[in-house]
C-alpha cells in the first residue's frame, strides 16, 4: 500500500509538502498582521495619553474636589455651599463647617494618575510617562526606556519600538512646548508648589523644540498557533474546513484516474508481455479519447493485436 516508489505516495507526500509550505506562509502572515495590530494598539494608547493630556492642558490644571490621591500641587479650600450665593455675601454660621477641599493637576499629573488606573484596569496596553531628565524619581526610565529616548534623539524619530518574545515595548515622542516650559524651564521661574513637592534639581532647563522624554506602552505579545487558533471564528473554521477538500479531491482523482487505471493497464501489458492469449477486444475505447491513459490503453491494444499476429504468422509456417 505504502510503496514509497508509487505514484499515489509520493503525490499525496506533495500534497502534503506543499500544505505545510501553505501553512507555514499562513503563520508568517498572520504574525505580522498580529505584530502590526500590536503596534497600533500601542500607537492608540498613545494618542490616547496624548490626548487627555491635551485635555488638561486646556485648563493648565485641574482641580478635583476633596479625595487627595497623595499626588497634587496644590491645595485649596473652598466653601461649599448648598445654594448658590452671590459674592461678597456674608457666611451664615451653619454654612461655615462646609468646607471643601480641592487639589490641582497639572497635565504630567493627571497623565500618572491616568496610567495607574489603566495599570489596575483589564486593559492590557500599559503607559507611564518618562524622560531623561525626570522630575519624579518614581518616573526613571529603565533600559528599554533609556534606549528609546537616546534612539529617539539620534535619529530625530517620533516613535520607537522593540519586539520581544513577550511584548512589545513602544515609546512616543514628547517635544517641549512653551507651555510647558513654565514648569520645566528654569527651576528659579518654576511654580513655587511644584518647587515644593520635587525640589529644583530635576526636570528644569527644558528648551521649546527639544524631546522632553516619552510616553512608554508596553502590549504583551500573546501570539502562538494555539492563541490563534482560538481568535479564529466560526465562519472562518468552515472556510478552513473546504479547504480540506481542496486538498483531497485533486489526491482523490489522481487515485482514480490515474493510478489505479494504469495499475490496471500494467497488469494487461504484462500478461502480453509473457505471451498469455489475453483478449482485449472488451476493451472498447474512443479512439478520438483526449485522456491520455485511454491512448495509452489503446496503444497497448494495438501491440496486443500484433503480437497475436505474429504468433498466428509463426504458427502456421
Ligand atoms: C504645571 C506644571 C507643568 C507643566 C505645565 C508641564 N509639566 Fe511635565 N511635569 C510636571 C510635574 C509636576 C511632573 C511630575 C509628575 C509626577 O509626579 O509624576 C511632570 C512630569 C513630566 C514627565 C514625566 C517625567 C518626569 O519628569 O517625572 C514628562 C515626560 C513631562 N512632564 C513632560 C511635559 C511636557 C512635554 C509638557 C508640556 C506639553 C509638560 N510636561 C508640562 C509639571 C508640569
Amino acid at each position: 500500500m505504502f510503496d514509497k516508489s508509487s505514484l499515489s505516495f509520493r503525490f499525496t507526500l506533495l500534497v502534503l509538502l506543499s500544505m505545510t509550505l501553505a501553512s507555514g506562509a499562513l503563520y508568517m502572515l498572520s504574525l505580522d498582521v498580529y505584530k502590526s495590530e500590536v503596534q497600533n494598539r500601542a500607537r492608540t494608547v498613545s494618542d490616547n495619553v496624548n490626548d487627555f493630556g491635551a485635555w488638561v492642558s486646556q485648563y493648565g490644571r485641574v482641580w478635583v474636589k476633596d479625595t487627595d490621591s497623595g499626588s497634587h500641587l496644590s491645595e485649596q479650600k473652598y466653601v461649599e455651599l448648598k445654594n448658590i450665593k452671590p459674592v461678597g455675601e456674608i457666611l451664615a454660621e451653619e454654612d461655615l463647617g462646609k468646607v471643601a477641599t480641592f487639589y490641582s493637576k497639572n497635565p504630567a499629573l493627571a497623565q500618572r494618575e491616568f496610567s495607574e488606573v489603566v495599570a489596575k484596569s483589564e486593559s492590557k496596553a500599559k503607559f507611564r510617562m518618562t524622560s531623561d531628565n525626570y522630575m519624579n524619581p518614581a518616573n526613571q526610565p529603565d533600559s528599554f526606556e533609556k534606549e528609546a529616548i537616546r534612539a529617539i534623539k539620534a535619529g530625530k524619530l517620533d516613535e520607537y519600538g522593540e519586539f520581544s518574545q513577550t511584548e512589545y515595548r513602544y515609546a512616543r515622542t514628547l517635544l517641549v512646548k512653551d507651555s510647558c516650559l513654565k514648569c520645566h524651564g528654569e527651576a528659579s521661574s518654576a511654580p513655587r508648589d511644584v518647587i515644593d513637592r520635587y525640589g529644583s534639581a530635576n526636570g528644569f532647563g527644558f528648551k521649546a523644540g527639544e524631546v522632553a522624554g516619552i510616553i512608554s506602552v508596553r502590549v504583551p505579545v500573546e501570539f502562538s498557533p494555539l492563541t490563534l487558533a482560538k481568535g479564529v471564528s466560526s465562519k472562518t473554521w468552515v472556510a478552513l474546513s473546504l479547504l480540506v477538500f481542496v486538498i483531497v479531491l485533486p489526491i482523490l482523482f489522481v487515485r482514480s484516474a490515474v493510478v489505479k487505471p494504469v495499475r490496471v493497464l500494467t497488469e494487461l501489458a504484462e500478461q502480453v508481455s509473457t505471451g498469455r492469449k489475453v483478449d482485449l477486444n472488451d476493451l472498447v475505447i474512443d479512439e478520438k479519447s483526449g485522456n491520455e491513459i485511454h491512448q495509452l490503453a489503446l496503444s497497448i491494444k494495438r501491440i496486443s493485436a500484433s503480437i497475436n499476429i505474429m504468433m498466428s504468422r509463426l504458427r502456421s509456417k
